[in-house]
């Protein structure tokens, strides 16, 4: 899709569809007034016969005359009063969503022309990118028939008009990044729909080193089984031992910044299917768990991103992928393994695996000396239960990355919300045989889970997001979500300077 900005008058403005806005009540907006000025009243006399005060309610006007547009089409804004960033993405999805089915291949939105809210030129068109990949995102990979949902004339240009140029420059650069945070976004989501029989550990892999061949500023490699175990990673390594799939350790570097600066590194749980080992998890749903590697995911699209963006940042990603099955070798409860920090571990549930393969990469993060260390993964039922699934879970051993990461959220609309760390809850972890348990009980589960990976994390400012509740949604509409890829994006943005 090609995106551009606009300020061409809108009566002169050559277009397949022409998208105004109306606010409730029917008072229109600017770019409305301006049009139903040069059509003679076509759009009040439109309004005189349809109802349009919600908020992403859309009607298509077949005529345009005098003006160069083929179709006319208003959209709904929603209370003039109210109309912000949330409704103006909103407005975006239900037009683009609508037109995707529709004989329009070029469209010119007019929704940003006026003042919005809060919203600056840049985060609004970043945000129109977003929500219009959002509209049109569609996972047909395992379909045998991908023609059926198919559109037969694809959108292939969004205009977006301002009356002005003023903010040009800023609402070009947010055009870039929302399209280099919508190709992040979609590469996550293809590699979570997937499933576990196809994106197995080893299709990951391949699909990093792909990326890699791809884009010549991203070094890959792939630590193999056998590696893994010269080193010593025993917790990792102990995962998959109940499954047929090698396990990986996949590594990821991306050299932007000065040679001698530090990384970032970010490490994504990659569990490419999660049955419980030997602590089996129930029957229905258990297909979810083919998303137990949507944080491995979200690292390898923010590496993308920041690649195609040629930040000035050093990175590094780290995804350890496995899969969790029940076998005779896999882990039982009451084993014990040895970490490669040296530390042992009680296995007491055999299901909570990720802690496990994310602690060996953590510790293999200190190799890289990173500046800080953010964690990502879909680590605990119990953050579901706590903050469902509108919020990412944050914890952290830095209160200053910590807030960093709740501005970054924040900026981009993909929230955190944090829990405590306090040392209280580390003897939740007791264990009299080993130097910790893999669990802390009943309570308080997803910050014990946190406690565990912060005794792996101890020579570095880290900060661990759990993102069982918001990697994807559940159900009938069963689907990644992609985040918290704008949370990490947004993050590195602000980092290294790019950001707005
Ligand atoms: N991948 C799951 C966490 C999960 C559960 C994510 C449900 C999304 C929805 C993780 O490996 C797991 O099984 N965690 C256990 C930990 C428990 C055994 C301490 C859990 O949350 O039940
Ligand atoms: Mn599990
Ligand atoms: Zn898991």
């Amino acid at each position: 899709m090609d995106y551009e900005l606009k300020s061409t008058a809108l009566e002169k403005l050559r277009t397949d569809c022409l998208v105004i806005g109306v606010y409730a009540g029917h008072r229109l907006s600017e770019a409305a007034a301006a049009i139903d000025r040069s059509t003679q009243g076509q759009v009040l006399n439109a309004l005189k016969k349809i109802e349009l005060d919600k908020c992403g309610a859309l009607h298509l006007l077949l005529d345009a005359p005098h003006t160069k547009a083929e179709r006319i089409l208003l959209v709904g804004l929603g209370p003039r009063k109210e109309y912000g960033p949330q409704a103006y993405r909103k407005a975006v999805s239900a037009v683009v969503g609508f037109l995707r089915n529709d004989r329009s291949t070029n469209l010119t939105l007019t929704l940003a022309a006026e003042p919005c809210k809060k919203a600056s030129p840049y985060e609004l068109s970043r945000d129109a990118v977003l929500a219009a990949e959002e509209a049109l995102y569609r996972f047909d990979a395992c379909k045998s028939d991908k023609a059926k949902d198919a559109p037969k004339h694809p959108l292939t240009r969004l205009q977006f008009w301002q009356p002005n140029r003023k903010a040009e420059a800023k609402a070009q650069k947010g055009l870039a990044h929302g399209r280099a945070i919508a190709q992040a976004l979609a590469l996550a989501k293809d590699l979570a729909n997937l499933p576990g029989n196809i994106c197995t550990p080893g299709y990951l892999a391949d699909q990093a080193l792909a990326l890699g061949g791809r884009l010549k500023a991203i070094k890959v490699e792939v630590l193999e089984e056998e590696q893994m175990r010269g080193l010593g990673m025993g917790a990792l390594l102990s995962v998959a031992r109940g499954s047929r799939q090698p396990a990986k350790l996949i590594l990821m570097e991306y050299r932007g910044g000065k040679a001698d600066q530090k990384p970032v590194a970010l490490v994504g749980k990659g569990l490419t299917f999660d049955a419980g080992g030997i602590s089996l998890k129930p029957g229905p749903g258990m297909d979810e768990m083919k998303y137990d590697m949507c944080g491995g995911a979200s690292v390898i699209g923010a590496i993308q991103a920041c690649a195609e963006l040629e930040l000035p940042i050093n990175l590094v990603g780290l995804v350890p992928a496995s899969e969790n099955l029940p076998d005779g070798d896999a882990n039982k409860p009451g084993d014990i393994v040895t970490s490669l920090s040296g530390k042992t571990i009680e296995v007491l549930n055999t299901d909570a695996e990720g802690r496990l393969i994310l602690c060996d990469a953590l510790t293999y993060a200190e190799r890289f000396e990173p500046e800080l260390v953010i964690d990502i993964a879909t680590l605990t039922g119990a953050c579901v239960v706590a903050l469902g699934h509108h919020a990412n879970g944050l914890l952290a051993n830095h209160q200053k990355l910590a807030d960093k990461l709740l501005a970054a959220g924040q900026a981009i609309n993909d929230r955190a919300w944090q829990l405590p760390l306090w040392e209280e809850y580390q003897k939740q972890l007791d264990s009299p045989f080993a130097d910790m348990a893999n669990i802390g009980g009943k309570s308080a589960g997803t910050i014990t889970a946190a406690c565990f990976l912060s005794r792996f994390t101890e020579k570095f400012k880290w900060a661990h997001l759990d993102i069982a509740g918001t990697a994807w949604i559940s159900g009938k509409d069963r689907a990644a979500t992609g985040r918290p890829v704008p949370l990490l994006i947004q993050f590195l943005l602000d980092h290294c300077g790019q950001a707005e």
